[in-house]
């Protein structure tokens, strides 16, 4: 081993060696090396230096020729790279110089010249927002494929009845369906922030080179478009040291997963024998290695872990960049791997969840049985008392609650108080009460915009799968 770490650090780095004599300590080289993560950008280098070899022909910078060979040996390097043949050398740090260095192996003299007017600032900041693009695009997939996996459940559910809560304890009796749908809005939400994040990210860097931009007559204009860019960014400085867009992308993973670890954590308690709302088939269950009977919602764990987890890719990232001077630093190296990780852990959670909602299925007796206990059609009764006798609310609040206190002493439902008990804390009560009290009636009169009754819910699933799409 050392004699291999003496030969290779024996003689200067090929690249940027010209000024030195000696070569970097296998330690150095050991901190500085970023190809162990940066080779995910292979895909995005190569596309950035076709981009960036056919505008410099075109601008007579290098000749048709080396633009040519610079070509097809890029193509035959992401063809050996897809292949899983390409060999990624420690010793030559990064992405770049790794694609450069095979480049010259295959072509000789003409990849010599595709470094002009470029630099791997400017290079590493464009495969960076390339690859940020893509993995936003994936996880707007992701999402869509998650909002109708709910929509296809909560319509299935749409009349399905469960107790709703605030603070945890049973409030007002809802649907199943009118429950999955508030996750669909806020997929929604998340989609349109990854959306947004898109449009700012959407301008390219290279040709900022270093840091000061280029003598050399580049059409900026044409790489952007190329590369499908909106337009190039407007200032060297910053396009070489902008990461904002990466802090924005893990910013809006993080709000994803909050959204996914509040649904992990609904389905924690559905699924525990107490609530016993929902199953999952074995196939989103684990067992316990000592006690028998157990079944554990692993998968909703994870992703209620796995936030955590994002959080601290975010947290990495702001604190990577605060008080960074201009224009380019090493320390922007450790930019990607928490972007690597955070997209890593937001993708599986996504997969998981779509397909734990798609095995999940209601315990629709069990929701009834819960929605019964807890008086949750109180609310119900004080709208009947404001409704049919004009009493102020307050005062309606105020006898429900006698009547409340009336049924949980003698241990019945609310509509198990015989009408003489009602009437003898409301004189003016009919039978007609009777009518609101149950859990079919409090749901189905909740009409208003957005409210859970089965036929808000099923409007609020047409619509919601039209903009979708099929
Ligand atoms: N591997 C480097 C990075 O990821 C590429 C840019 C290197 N630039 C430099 N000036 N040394 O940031």
């Amino acid at each position: 081993l050392l004699a291999i770490v003496r030969a290779m650090t024996s003689s200067p780095s090929t690249i940027w060696g010209g000024r030195f004599s000696a070569s970097p300590s296998a330690l150095l080289q050991q901190i500085n090396a970023s190809i162990g993560f940066d080779k995910r950008f292979a895909a995005q280098d190569i596309q950035g230096s076709q981009a960036h070899a056919t505008m410099l022909a075109q601008q007579g910078i290098i000749t048709a020729a080396d633009n040519t060979a610079i070509q097809q040996g890029l193509s035959q390097i992401a063809q050996e790279i897809a292949d899983g043949v390409f060999t990624f050398d420690e010793s030559l740090e990064d992405i770049h110089m790794n694609v450069e260095t095979r480049l010259f192996t295959l072509v000789g003299e003409p990849a010599k010249r595709l470094h002009t007017a470029r630099s791997r600032n400017d290079q590493v900041a464009t495969d960076f927002r390339l690859w940020v693009r893509t993995a936003i695009e994936s996880v707007e997939e992701q999402l869509t494929r998650l909002q109708k996996a709910l929509l296809a459940k909560a319509e299935t559910y749409s009349e399905t009845i469960m107790p709703g809560f605030t603070h945890l304890q049973p409030a007002q009796p809802i649907t199943f369906g009118h429950h999955l749908l508030a996750y669909v809005e806020m997929f929604g939400r998340d989609k349109s922030r990854f959306q947004d994040c898109r449009k700012r990210l959407n301008e390219c860097p290279l040709g900022a080179a270093a840091l000061a931009g280029t003598p050399f007559p580049i059409d900026r204009n044409q790489t952007a478009n190329a590369l499908g860019f909106n337009n190039p960014c407007r200032n060297s400085l910053d396009a070489v040291s902008a990461r904002d867009f990466a802090a924005e992308f893990l910013s809006c993973a993080s709000i994803t997963m909050v959204h996914l670890s509040r649904f992990a954590e609904e389905i924690v308690l559905w699924c525990t024998p107490q609530f016993n709302f929902i199953s999952l088939s074995d196939a989103y269950t684990t067992g316990s290695s000592i006690m028998p009977q157990k079944r554990n919602p692993d998968a909703a764990e994870l992703i209620r872990g796995k936030t955590g987890r994002v959080f601290g890719d975010l947290t990495a990232l702001l604190t990577l960049m605060k008080g960074l001077p201009l224009a380019y630093s090493k320390d922007l190296q450790e930019d990607k791997e928490p972007v690597f990780d955070g997209y890593d852990s937001l993708s599986v959670c996504l997969a998981v969840m779509t397909g734990m909602v798609d095995d999940m299925t209601a315990n629709s007796e069990a929701m009834l049985a819960a929605a019964q206990k807890g008086y949750l059609t109180a609310t119900d009764l004080a709208d009947w008392l404001v409704r049919t006798l004009n009493m102020p609310f307050r005062d309606a609040h105020h006898i429900t609650g006698t009547l409340v206190k009336m049924a949980e002493t003698q241990g019945v439902q609310l509509h198990e108080l015989s009408l003489e008990q009602m009437q003898g804390v409301e004189p003016r009560i009919t039978a007609e009460v009777l009518s609101v009290l149950t859990l079919e009636a409090s749901v189905n009169s909740r009409q208003s915009l957005g409210g859970t009754a089965p036929t808000r819910v099923k409007q609020a699933i047409t619509a919601a799968l039209a903009t979708l799409g099929s």
